[in-house]
């Protein structure tokens, strides 16, 4: 199982090296896999500001650009204004159904972690995203 702390803390270490000179909105995200690995991602603004990639899209697709398909058991994400990571963040409705698009892989319902500089919120991300679309409703 991945250590919830662990986890936060490569999503602080991820949203660092956020891309969001626009919105100056610093997120970042970590993937944690049944078989221990990790992987991140932060928020990619553009110049064309609708084209912006959320952390957790970013890591989602690094992820699955690794090979990975499914074995998500957790995810943490924290960012804030300025890099200041103090209040809890949610992942946005697109956001929720890309990670879900994993999850479902290996039919796992991932804990995520909206992590703050004290206040952790739990979730499952089906609590989240309940009832969702994915691959098998196709
Ligand atoms: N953002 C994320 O990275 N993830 C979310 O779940 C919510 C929003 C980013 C997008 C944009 O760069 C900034 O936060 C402000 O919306």
């Amino acid at each position: 199982m991945i250590d919830r702390d662990t986890l936060i803390a490569a999503a602080r270490e991820a949203a660092a090296r956020a891309y969001a000179p626009y919105s100056r909105f610093h997120v970042g995200a970590a993937l944690g896999f049944a078989d221990g690995s990790v992987v991140t991602g932060a928020n990619v603004e553009n110049a064309s500001y609708g084209l912006t990639l959320c952390a957790e899209t970013a890591a989602v697709a690094r992820a699955m650009n690794g090979g990975w398909r499914g074995e998500l058991v957790a995810v943490a994400i924290t960012g804030g204004r300025d890099g200041d990571l103090a209040e809890p963040v949610a992942p946005c409705g697109r956001c929720r159904q890309v990670l879900s698009e994993l999850a479902q892989l290996g039919g796992t319902d991932p804990l995520v972690w909206c992590a703050g500089a004290e206040q952790v919120s739990e979730h499952r991300l089906s609590d989240l995203l309940p009832h969702a679309f994915g691959p098998a409703s196709l």
